[in-house]
């Protein structure tokens, strides 16, 4: 969908959209479904836990926002195969959002890390993102305003930061998967970003495992001096995935307080 031509009340709105957001249940991906569905979208979601998703879509039913849930561990080939089987009978086949937003972390020594540390952070942040935008790629192609995919990476895909090579590795392939996958699908009318926060308040930042003198350093370097809150890089998300953003694909946007260019 052009949004040239369009009022100001069409380019920014969702209504009638509908989305798939990878790990609603907390942080940043509950903040990322509440914003999609606060403008309109029906929104489906997912987590490992079934009792903390369930405990969201109860919520979310009370706040009047439309979105389902199913549980998937998005590291698993055949659950993120249930997944969008699920979600192609929710929406009677059409996508118009897809946002890869399930990950971990892992902070540990480069020289420490095994063989199932690399296996498992690159299924469940890398893997799932390429294999579900490849299993999404019929449900948006048969999006009415044309489909729109975020994922959602780290400043450490840009930047090298000490005892994350592994994770910081899947975040910098996704950035480059976002090009990839722009270039090759604008021509089917499907946008292809992605938002890269800097520190984000959610349980991944509270991790007790992250050395406190690193920490210290980081905040040092921040021009803004805090971290984000999830509803920062979600309003993001919301934007990319509008007809206002019907121009933008391609694009790797940091959300970092200024992180990236100090
Ligand atoms: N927080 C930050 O500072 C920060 C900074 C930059 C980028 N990011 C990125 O932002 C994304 C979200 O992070 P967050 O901080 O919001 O994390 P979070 O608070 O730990 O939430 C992660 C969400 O994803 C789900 N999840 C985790 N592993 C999953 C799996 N294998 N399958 C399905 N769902 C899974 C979790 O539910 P279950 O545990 O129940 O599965 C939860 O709903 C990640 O990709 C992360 O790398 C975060």
């Amino acid at each position: 969908m052009v949004a040239a031509g369009r009022s100001m009340a069409e380019r920014w709105s969702l209504a009638g959209a509908t989305a798939l957001v990878t790990g609603g249940s907390k942080g940043i991906g509950h903040a990322i479904v509440e914003e999609l569905a606060g403008f309109g979208a029906r929104v489906h979601t997912c987590a490992r836990n079934a009792a903390e998703l369930e405990a969201c879509r109860r919520r979310w039913e009370e706040k009047g926002l439309q979105v389902t849930v199913s549980v998937c561990d998005v590291s698993v080939r055949s659950d993120r195969e249930d997944l969008m089987a699920t979600v192609k009978d929710t929406f009677d086949g059409k996508l118009d959002i897809l946002v890869n937003n399930a990950g971990q972390s892992l902070f540990k020594a480069a020289a420490d890390c095994t063989g199932e540390d690399y296996a498992s952070i690159m299924a469940t942040n890398l893997e799932s993102c390429f294999h579900l935008s490849q299993l999404a790629h019929p449900l948006l192609l048969a999006s009415s305003t044309g489909g729109s995919v975020v994922h959602i990476s780290s400043v450490a895909g840009f930047i090298g930061l000490p005892a994350l090579a592994v994770y910081s590795m899947t975040k910098g392939a996704m950035n480059q998967l976002t090009r990839s996958l722009a270039a090759e699908w604008a021509h089917d009318g499907i946008r292809v970003n992605c938002v890269a926060p800097g520190g984000v308040r959610t349980d991944i930042s509270n991790d007790r495992t992250i050395d406190p003198e690193l920490v210290k350093k980081e905040m040092a370097r921040l021009p803004m001096g805090r971290i984000a809150e999830p509803e920062e890089v979600a309003s993001m998300v919301a934007f990319l995935c509008m007809p206002a953003a019907s121009y933008m694909t391609g694009q790797v946007i940091c959300v970092d307080g200024g992180r990236t260019i100090a």
